[in-house]
């Protein structure tokens, strides 16, 4: 499938948490199209180190990445923490009720604040530009809560997780509603769960509840960032992108 498209050659675009698993496929994909992508993240791999909880490593990143290229036409919001089942997270192993403050203060932290922070930032160089486009990855748990029926037993999916990301839909259609006529835009891209390392055992629970009987990739949760960050979607602001092979939530 051809993804060549004219809108994406040279525009400058900065991902956050951009070493991680499914950020090295968004910008493989967004370079291989001719996109200029600077990874961002706290890890040591990244093009810039830029940490979403602290606001002047943020003002930094940014004001550099626009020094150095000229102009910044896409944020991703893409940073986040989501302690996955899968690898023994400490915090799956709580139960709702005693589910720590500690942990959902990381989350609110990272996912919620941290995308607000970048957010507060990159609007500020979008206003002074004129134009810019922002990209919050949020997830299909920011729509729909957990089936906990699916998790090993004895583990939970746990709250810290989709209420961050319903936190982020909600500031990214406020952001949409505010700052339209200063030529930003902001839509939501929402994966559902991307296969990977999972055991077979959940594998099969998951995808019992989708449409197409499977988990998603992440090749198609790509080509679905592609068009929300090239012009095809230059007629959407607001909006949530679910990209999650049809889960069905109830
Ligand atoms: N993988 C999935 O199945 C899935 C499903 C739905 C939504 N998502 C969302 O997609 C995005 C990427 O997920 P992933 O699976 O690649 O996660 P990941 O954990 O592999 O990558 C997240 C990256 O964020 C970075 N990060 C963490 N804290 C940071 C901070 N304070 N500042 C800057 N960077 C920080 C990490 O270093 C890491 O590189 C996340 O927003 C996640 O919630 C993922």
């Amino acid at each position: 499938m051809s993804r060549e498209n004219k809108s994406l050659k040279g525009k400058v675009v900065v991902l956050t948490g951009g070493v991680g698993f499914l950020g090295q496929y968004f910008s493989r994909l967004l370079r291989e199209v001719g996109v200029v992508v600077i990874v961002t993240d706290v890890a040591k791999e990244a093009d810039v180190i830029m940490d979403v909880t602290d606001q002047d490593s943020i003002d930094q990143g940014l004001k550099e990445i626009r020094q150095e290229q000229g102009k910044i036409d896409v944020v991703i919001n893409n940073a986040a923490i989501d302690p996955k089942f899968d690898i023994g997270a400490a915090q799956n192993k709580y139960e709702f009720v005693n589910y720590p403050e500690e942990a959902m203060q990381q989350s609110v932290n990272v996912n919620l604040l941290g995308t607000w922070r970048v957010c507060k930032t990159a609007i500020k160089i979008m206003c002074e530009q004129g134009f810019g486009n922002i990209v919050n990855v949020a997830s299909f748990y920011g729509v729909t809560p957990p089936r906990q029926e699916i998790y090993p037993t004895g583990t939970e999916k746990p709250v810290d997780y989709p209420v961050t990301k319903a936190g982020v839909i909600m500031l990214s259609r406020h952001i949409a509603s505010q700052f339209g006529r200063d030529g930003i835009r902001c839509n939501v891209l929402a994966p559902g769960g991307v296969v990977r390392e999972q055991a077979k055992d959940f594998q099969e629970k998951y995808s019992e509840h989708t449409s197409l009987g499977r988990m998603s990739t992440p090749e198609e949760v790509s080509d679905a960032l592609l068009f929300l960050v090239s012009d095809n979607s230059r007629g959407m602001t607001g909006e949530v992108l679910v990209v999650d092979a049809g889960w069905r939530s109830r």
